[in-house]
Formats: C-alpha cells, structure tokens, sequence
C-alpha cells in the first residue's frame, strides 16, 4: 500500500493533537470495529497501520490478547503509540 509524501507530512503534522482531535469519533468508530471482529478471538493482534496506537491501548478489547503489534508508516504517530 503506497502513502503518498503528503499523507506523509500531513499525518506527520497531525500526530501529536490526533487523539485529542478525533477522540469521540475514533473511540466510537473503533468500538464498531471490535464489535465487528471480536467473535473471532486469537489471543493475538496485529493493527496493520496503527496510527497512534488507540486500538492497542483498548483494555477491554485486547484482555484475551497476549501478543499486541502495530505498524505504521509515518514515526510521529508510532512515537505516541
Ligand atoms: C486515519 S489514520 C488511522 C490510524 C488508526 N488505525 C486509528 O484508527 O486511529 C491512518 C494511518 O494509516 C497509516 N498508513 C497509511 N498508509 C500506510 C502504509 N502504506 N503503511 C503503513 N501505515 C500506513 C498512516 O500513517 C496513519 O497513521
């Protein structure tokens, strides 16, 4: 998957106000997503661009995980994850 150099510098920009910025969407919207995708449980996860880390850092979706990895492209946002 290809970032473009403005994403890039854009995503860059945003990482240390992004939780602050977007905390009711994302914290709702990643809600939706583990309802979606918890009935699956494997004791691992893996957040393939992982931003600024919120999926990771969400105790009650992640108690049966064991192992927690996140990538992402753009180090501003791995530095607050
Ligand atoms: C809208 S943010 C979402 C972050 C996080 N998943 C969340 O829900 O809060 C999109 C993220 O995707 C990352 N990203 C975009 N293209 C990527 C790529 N090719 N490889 C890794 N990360 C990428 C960006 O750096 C950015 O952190």
């Amino acid at each position: 998957m290809h970032l473009s150099m403005k994403l890039l510098k854009e995503y860059t920009a945003l990482a240390p106000t992004y939780d602050q910025r977007w905390s009711a969407y994302l914290h709702a919207s990643l809600r939706m997503t583990f309802e979606k995708i918890t009935d699956q449980p494997t004791g691992r996860l893996l957040d393939v661009a992982c931003g600024t880390g919120l999926i990771l850092d969400m105790p009650s979706e992640r108690s049966d995980c064991s192992e927690l990895v996140g990538i992402d492209k753009v180090p501003a946002m791995l530095a607050v994850a």
